[in-house]
C-alpha cells in the first residue's frame, strides 16, 4: 500500500513536468489532487488497510498531496513567466541604445580654448568665485573710486567681499604662489549685475598670463594670433585696438574679422567688419610690486576673454541666454 502512494507521487510529478500550458497543468491538478482525484480516492480506501497501517499511510498521502500542490503552483508560475517573456521580446525590433550624456557647449569651448594654450606651454589654474575686494580690485590697481566697483556691476557679499567680476584676480593669486617664468591659463565663472541679449549675470571667462624677462607686446600678439587661427581659422585676421584697464599698460582690445561677413559689414558686427573678442595688455608694474616680483626685471602680458562670446561667434548664436535655458533641442546640437 505504501509503495502505491509513492507510485502515485512519481506518476503525478512526471505528468506535471510534461504539461506545457496552464490547461494541461490544471488537468493534472484535477486528476491527482482534485475533490474526486486519485489522492482523495486513496484516502477513502484507507479503511481497507489493516488498522495499524492506516495512520502512517494517511499521513504520507497528505504529505504527497501538499508536495504535488506546490509542484503545480510552481509549474503554473513558470508558464506565466514564459508567456510574459514571449510578449516583451520581439527580436525584430531595432535595438534601443541608452542615451549618452555630453558636455555643455560652453564647457566644450572652454576645453577647446584651454587645449590651444596648453599646446603653447600654458598650465591651468583655478581660484575662488567669491573673492575679496583686495584680489578683485585693489591688487589689480583699481583706484578706490573706479566705476567698476559701482553697485551696478558688482555683486557685493559684504563691504570687502564680492562675487568676482572677472578672472583677473587669478593673476594676483598665481603670481603670489609661483615665481617667473610663468605661463598660465585660468578658466572660471564670473558675475556681473547685467542681463540682456548679450549679457547674463553669470558668464565664463578664460584669463591668460605670461611673465618672464623680456616678454613684449610682440609675444602677446604672436600668442593671440595663433589662438585665433586655431579657434576660428587661418583666414580670421585680428587687430589690436588701444584701450584701458587699470592692471595693464599699455592695454588693447582685440577684434577679429567678422566671422559672418569677413569684413564686408553686416548686422552681427554692426557694419564695422570687426568683432571684439578679448581685453589684453602688458602687466602693469604695480601688480608686480603687489606680489613681490622685481618690477624692473620682469615683464609680462595678460588677456581675458568671454567664453560664451567666443562660442556665440564660432557657432553663430545671437542670444547668450540660450546657453542657460537648458533646452535640450538647443544643447543637443553641439
Ligand atoms: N579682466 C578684463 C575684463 O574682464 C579683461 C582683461 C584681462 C584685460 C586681462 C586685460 C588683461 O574685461
Amino acid at each position: 500500500m505504501d509503495k502505491s502512494i509513492e507510485d502515485i507521487k512519481d506518476e503525478a510529478l512526471k505528468a506535471i513536468d510534461a504539461a506545457d500550458d496552464r490547461q494541461a497543468v490544471e488537468a493534472v491538478s484535477t486528476r491527482y489532487i482534485g475533490r474526486k482525484g486519485v489522492i482523495t480516492q486513496f484516502l477513502r480506501n484507507l479503511s481497507n488497510l489493516p488498522k495499524e497501517d492506516r495512520p502512517g499511510a494517511g499521513k504520507r498521502a497528505n504529505q504527497v498531496k501538499e508536495l504535488l500542490q506546490k509542484a503545480i503552483t510552481d509549474a503554473l508560475s513558470a508558464i506565466d513567466a514564459r508567456a510574459a517573456g514571449d510578449i516583451e521580446i520581439d527580436v525584430s525590433l531595432p535595438g534601443r541604445s541608452a542615451q549618452r550624456g555630453y558636455l555643455h557647449p560652453v564647457t566644450q569651448v572652454t576645453h577647446q580654448i584651454c587645449d590651444i594654450f596648453r599646446r603653447l606651454g600654458f598650465d591651468i589654474a583655478e581660484g575662488p568665485e567669491v573673492e575679496t575686494d583686495y584680489y578683485n580690485f585693489q591688487a589689480l590697481n583699481f583706484p578706490k573710486d573706479h566705476p567698476a566697483r559701482d553697485m551696478q556691476d558688482t555683486f557685493f557679499v559684504s563691504d570687502t567681499v564680492v562675487l568676482r567680476t572677472h578672472t583677473s584676480p587669478l593673476q594676483i593669486r598665481t603670481m603670489e604662489k609661483y615665481k617667473p617664468p610663468l605661463r598660465i591659463i585660468m578658466p572660471g565663472k564670473v558675475f556681473r549685475c547685467d542681463s540682456d541679449l548679450t549679457h547674463t549675470p553669470m558668464f565664463n571667462q578664460v584669463e591668460g598670463l605670461m611673465v618672464d624677462e623680456h616678454i613684449s607686446l610682440g609675444d602677446l600678439k604672436g600668442i593671440l594670433t595663433v589662438f585665433v587661427h586655431e579657434m576660428f581659422d587661418e583666414q580670421t585676421g585680428l587687430r589690436f585696438r588701444p584701450s584701458f584697464f587699470p592692471f595693464t599698460e599699455p592695454s588693447a582690445e582685440v577684434d577679429i574679422l567678422c566671422v559672418i561677413c569677413r569684413g564686408e559689414g553686416c548686422r552681427v558686427c554692426s557694419h564695422s567688419g570687426w568683432l571684439e573678442i578679448l581685453g589684453s595688455g602688458m602687466v602693469h608694474p604695480a601688480l608686480f610690486e603687489n606680489v613681490g616680483y622685481e618690477a624692473d626685471r620682469y615683464t609680462g602680458f595678460a588677456f581675458g576673454m568671454g567664453v560664451e562670446r567666443i562660442a556665440m561667434l564660432k557657432y553663430g548664436i545671437d542670444d547668450i541666454r540660450k546657453f542657460f535655458e537648458n533646452d535640450m533641442r538647443f544643447l543637443g546640437q553641439f
